[in-house]
């Protein structure tokens, strides 16, 4: 097993509240991308990015798109024939609704126990800043980088990724690179080190019923129309099976069956299902009949409602007959489902189903391409070596239920192989209340990535 080199620990260590001091920085401002009362914010978490990135040594520039800014940091100055990494990150965070819910404010960064709590802490800030820290390291302490590396920072991940395809497309010469490299996921378990071979892909809807053309009495009118928010609910339980498979005709057809030494593989995994339920606080497990948890959430696809929204929902009584209902609705996908053919196949479901009396209509909101990694060759050869230095312990290939809807297209237009080595934890409460990064994953990452670095760089 290699080590971390020392130069470039010793500096890691000797920079380490500087570094933290600048990652607070960057946590106190609320990037959330989906309120658009944020977009000034979002703006300013852009430009930090931008600086911070030339702090270290890198050209840094602030593409303007559609939506929120892109970040390209460049460096180019690495020997004849070096290979040109691409890192990717986002710089936006979910909503820290409900607030009342944290233990300290989402947006001021707290240590405790070991744990930076802050909104965006884990997904994604504090895992692409650690990445910015690596390269400073390299180019202060050998002021060089032993590979040549592009930084892309992008500002609507958690809003569905919708300018950033057409993004990489028109710059796909200037973004040409050899690896991708991205932290933006957990390890499977403290002290593991982790190697993603898969990711869902999603296709998010909404579904709004309309009935009659207001509220009604519900003694007057109620039994003599169509309530939408009854006909919702029959359309909504006609999703699923009794054997929790999606009832949707056609929604398995272009699955691809999991390689068997993959699922094997999963097999070893340590893991407890009873300590998973505990961790959910739900009463029982659920899903699809025939598969164990992690299949399910790793291999299969789902259809879930994320939202439910219909009459009167305030305190008390009220009796009314709503005038329409809306829920919105998701699909996580695997390999190799389609969001567009997705989108046509619950669109055809919807009308055949819906009851007679109202009118329901389906709007596709966003959508991603499920990926899964090939896992072979230098690039992940170099990521087994530098986790282990950095972990003291060889990584293990895991699967994710979550979406990163822009790693399919950065494999199908760069064409380059794309490594996700994420350094977040079980219970890290991403998109929730008192979301936490750990302070050993944020150090080890860090320091993870400076010898991946040098493992891609030229021998010799
Ligand atoms: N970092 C997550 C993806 C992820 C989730 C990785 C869980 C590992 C574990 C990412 O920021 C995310 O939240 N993605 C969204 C996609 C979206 C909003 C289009 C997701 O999975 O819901
Ligand atoms: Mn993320
Ligand atoms: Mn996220």
């Amino acid at each position: 097993m290699i080590a971390v080199p020392r130069d470039l620990d010793d500096y890691l260590t000797a920079n380490e509240e500087r570094i933290r001091r600048e990652l607070f920085e960057l946590l106190a401002i609320p990037s959330v991308s989906a309120r658009s009362e944020h977009d000034a914010d979002t703006r300013r978490a852009a430009e930090w990015m931008a600086d911070s990135l030339r702090a270290a040594g890198l050209v840094a520039t602030v593409h303007e798109t559609k939506g929120h800014p892109v970040v390209v940091g460049e460096y180019r100055g690495a020997p004849a024939g070096s290979p040109t990494v691409l890192v990717y990150g986002h710089y936006d965070v979910q909503p820290a609704e409900p607030l009342d819910l944290w233990t300290s404010p989402p947006f001021v960064p707290t240590v405790r126990d070991g744990r930076i709590y802050a909104r965006g802490s884990v997904d994604d800030k504090g895992q692409l800043f650690l990445h910015v820290k690596a390269l400073e390291a390299h180019l202060a302490v050998r002021g060089r980088l032993p590979v040549n590396v592009l930084v892309l920072a992008e500002g609507e991940e958690e809003v569905g990724s919708e300018h950033l395809g057409p993004f990489i497309e028109a710059h796909r010469d200037s973004l040409r690179c050899d690896a991708v490299v991205i932290s933006d996921s957990a390890m499977f378990a403290p002290g593991l080190p982790s190697v993603l071979s898969s990711l869902r892909g999603l296709a998010y809807f909404q579904i709004d019923v309309q009935g009659p053309a207001q509220d009604l009495h519900s003694g007057s009118y109620g039994g003599g129309v169509v309530n939408p928010a009854m006909a919702l609910a029959r359309i909504l339980a006609t999703m699923h099976d009794a054997e929790g498979r999606v009832a949707i005709p056609g929604f398995y057809d272009s699955v691809r069956e999991w390689p068997a030494h993959v699922r094997e593989q999963m097999r070893t995994l340590p893991f407890e299902e009873e300590t998973f339920r505990a961790e959910t606080g739900a009463p029982m497990l659920g899903g699809e009949r025939g598969y164990s948890v992690l299949e399910r959430l790793w291999t299969r696809p789902t259809c879930e409602v994320n939202g439910l929204l219909s009459g009167y929902t305030g305190e008390g009584a009220k009796t009314v007959l709503p005038a329409k209902a809306m829920a919105k609705v998701s699909c996580r996908l695997v390999p190799d489902q389609d969001p567009a053919e997705i989108e046509r196949l619950l669109r055809a479901h919807v009308e055949r189903v819906a009851p007679a009396g109202v009118r329901a209509t389906v709007t596709a909101l966003h959508g991603g391409r499920p990926w899964r990694a090939e896992l072979e060759g230098p690039l992940f050869d170099a990521a087994r070596r530098a986790l282990a230095a950095a972990f003291g312990r060889e990584p293990v290939i895991t699967g994710e239920g979550g979406s990163i809807p822009v790693v399919g297209d950065f494999e199908r237009v760069l064409g380059a192989p794309v490594l996700l080595m994420g350094f977040g934890l079980p219970g890290e409460n991403a998109h929730a209340p008192d979301e936490w990064m750990s302070v050993e994953n944020f150090e080890k990452g860090m320091r993870a990535v400076a010898v991946l670095l040098e493992e891609l760089g030229l021998r010799g």
